[in-house]
C-alpha cells in the first residue's frame, strides 16, 4: 500500500523586526525564527518536502535512512511515525544527546557512527553506512537531503515567500547559514526566479568547506559540512565564514537584545552583524534562524562547553544600538 503523508504542515513561522542603528546608520533587522515549526527546526520543511518526493514516486518503502546531524533526523522521526514508516537515523557522537533522545522517543532507530572519516568529520562515515545497507536491504528508502531537489525546494516554495511576504518590497540582503547548501539554493532560485533586488549571503563556520576552502576542526553543530555542497558553491552568491566565537557573542547579543534564544543560527547573525558593522549591508538585512537555544543548553549557552572551547565574551561596543523589537504580523503572510 503507498504511504500518505500526514502530519503537521510547516513554515508560516513569525518574523522579528528590530531596527539598530550602528554609527549613524538606521537598520532594519528581519529574523525569520524556525524554530517555531512544529518540530522545532527549519529541517521539518525539509522533512515533510523530502517525504512528499520519495511517497510520491510510490517507492516500495518499508523504512527510510537518513544521515543527520540532529534538525532533520528529529523531524523525519516524527513524521515517520505519524504515517507509520519505520526510521533509522544515522547520526555521530557530535549530535546533540538531546536530539538523539527525541528522535528515540517518536521510535527511531539510531545507529551511531564513531569512526571518523579521512576529512577527520563524520558526514562521509554516515553516508557509507548508508550506502552499505542500502545495497542489503529490501525496501529502504534514503531520502538524501544532500542531493534531493525537494530539499531547496521548501525553502523556494516555503521559505523565501514567507520572508518576500513579510517584508517591504525592495533591496534586501538576506543572510543563510549553510550545512547541505539547500536553504541557499532554494532561495538563490527563488531571488532569480522573482527577478527580486536581494542579495543571499551564504554563511558558514571557518572550518567548514561546504562552500569549498580548506577543512579545519569546527564547534558549532547544524551548520557547516565536511564536503562541498552539491547544491551551491561558493561563486553563486557572496560568502562568508565565522568564527564559533562570533557565533556565541551574536546568539548572547539577539538574547539579551532582542528576547529571543536562537541555536547555531548565532552565525548568519554574526555575518549579518559584520556586515552592519562593515556599512555592507543594505537598510533592510534578514536572518534565517534555523533552530532555537533551546537544542543548545549543553552547548552555546553552557558556560562549562563556551571554557572547554574558549570562547570567551566580546566586547558589546561593537554591537548595534536597539532602538524598538516587535512581531510581524503573521496574518500578513500571504503564501
Ligand atoms: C544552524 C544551521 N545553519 C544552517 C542550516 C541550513 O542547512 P542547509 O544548508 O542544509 O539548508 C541549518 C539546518 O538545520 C542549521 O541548523
Amino acid at each position: 500500500m503507498p504511504v500518505e503523508l500526514y502530519g503537521p504542515v510547516p513554515g508560516r513561522t513569525p518574523v522579528l523586526h528590530a531596527v539598530v542603528s550602528h554609527r549613524g546608520r538606521t537598520t532594519n533587522l528581519w529574523l525569520k525564527l524556525e524554530q517555531e515549526n512544529p518540530f522545532g527546526s527549519i529541517k521539518d520543511r525539509v522533512a515533510y518536502s523530502l517525504l512528499s518526493s520519495i511517497f510520491k514516486a510510490d517507492l516500495p518503502c518499508a523504512r527510510i535512512i537518513e544521515s543527520t546531524s540532529g534538525n532533520l533526523g528529529v523531524a523525519l522521526a516524527r513524521y515517520a511515525q505519524i504515517c507509520g514508516v519505520a526510521f533509522t537515523a544515522v547520526v555521530d557522537p557530535r549530535t546533540s544527546r538531546k536530539l538523539v533522545r527525541q528522535m528515540r522517543c517518536a521510535d527511531a532507530e539510531i545507529v551511531e557512527v564513531t569512526e571518523p572519516d579521512e576529512t577527520g568529520g563524520y558526514l562521509l562515515a554516515r553516508l557509507a553506512y548508508i550506502r552499505d545497507r542500502l545495497a542489503v536491504e529490501d525496501r529502504l528508502v534514503w531520502p538524501n537531503q544532500y542531493e534531493n531537489p525537494a530539499n531547496p525546494q521548501a525553502h523556494f516554495a516555503g521559505t523565501a515567500p514567507e520572508i518576500f511576504s513579510a517584508v517591504p518590497v525592495g533591496e534586501l540582503d538576506v543572510f543563510l547559514g549553510v550545512s547541505t547548501g539547500g536553504t541557499v539554493r532554494g532561495f538563490t532560485d527563488y531571488v532569480r526566479h522573482k527577478g527580486l533586488p536581494w542579495r543571499c549571503v551564504a554563511v558558514d563556520e571557518l572550518g567548514s568547506t561546504a562552500l569549498g576552502g580548506l577543512s579545519a576542526p569546527r564547534s558549532l553543530n547544524g551548520i557547516g559540512a565536511s564536503r562541498n555542497s552539491s547544491f551551491v558553491t561558493g561563486q553563486d552568491c557572496p560568502s562568508m565564514r565565522v568564527t564559533a566565537a562570533e557565533a556565541v557573542a551574536a546568539c548572547d547579543w539577539v538574547a539579551d537584545e532582542l528576547g529571543v534564544r536562537v541555536g547555531s543560527s548565532g552565525a548568519a547573525v554574526a555575518g549579518a552583524l559584520r556586515w552592519l558593522r562593515d556599512g555592507l549591508g543594505a537598510r533592510d538585512m534578514a536572518v534565517v534562524c534555523p533552530d532555537g537555544g533551546d537544542r543548545y543548553e549543553d552547548t552555546i549557552y553552557s558556560p562549562v562547553w563556551r571554557r572547554a572551547k574558549s570562547l570567551t565574551a566580546q566586547s558589546n561596543a561593537e554591537f548595534p544600538k536597539v532602538h524598538s523589537v516587535q512581531f510581524v504580523d503573521n496574518s500578513l503572510v500571504l503564501v
